[in-house]
């Protein structure tokens, strides 16, 4: 899964009517898409997806906003995917995202930081199969 990762365009991006242009954005940057699916995820979905956060504060208001209205799901392909993907949508919190990056350019917040990409190979595997079943 080395040159694969699994990415979200999230409910403040879609809701903005964002999707196309980061979209592009991906495409620009050498990515291609290899699974692709607008979706809304129920509060159950979003809770197992982010289990990993389950202890944490903001884990209530993460899965509120991530089952509030419909996300984009895909797997992209490129060389070492996973950090380059982390590298174009940039640090967590967009008052720290770099300026060019998706983060900079769209997010709302910490908490609304309008796309995810996954932290590992293995979690993009595992982020994948949920979002598209073999
Ligand atoms: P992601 O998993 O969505 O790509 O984001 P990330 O790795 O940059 O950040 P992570 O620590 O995994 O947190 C997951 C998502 O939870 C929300 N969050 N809110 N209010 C807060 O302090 C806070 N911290 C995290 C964000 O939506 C973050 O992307
Ligand atoms: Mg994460």
């Amino acid at each position: 899964m080395s040159n694969k990762t699994f990415m979200m365009i999230k409910p403040d991006a879609v809701e903005r009517g964002l999707i196309g242009k980061i979209l592009n954005d991906i495409s620009e940057a050498g990515f291609e898409i290899i699974s692709l699916k607008l979706t809304h995820l129920s509060i159950d979905d979003a809770r197992l997806f982010y289990s990993v956060h389950k202890d944490r504060p903001f884990f209530n208001d993460l899965t509120q906003y991530m089952s509030r209205s419909p996300i984009v799901a895909a797997v992209l392909k490129k060389e070492s995917a996973v950090s380059e993907f982390r590298n174009l949508i940039g640090d967590t919190d967009p008052k720290n995202a770099k300026d060019g990056t998706i983060r900079a350019k769209y997010a709302i917040s910490k908490g609304e930081n309008s796309i995810h990409g996954s932290d590992s190979d293995e979690n993009a595997e595992i982020e994948s199969t949920f979002h598209f079943p073999k």
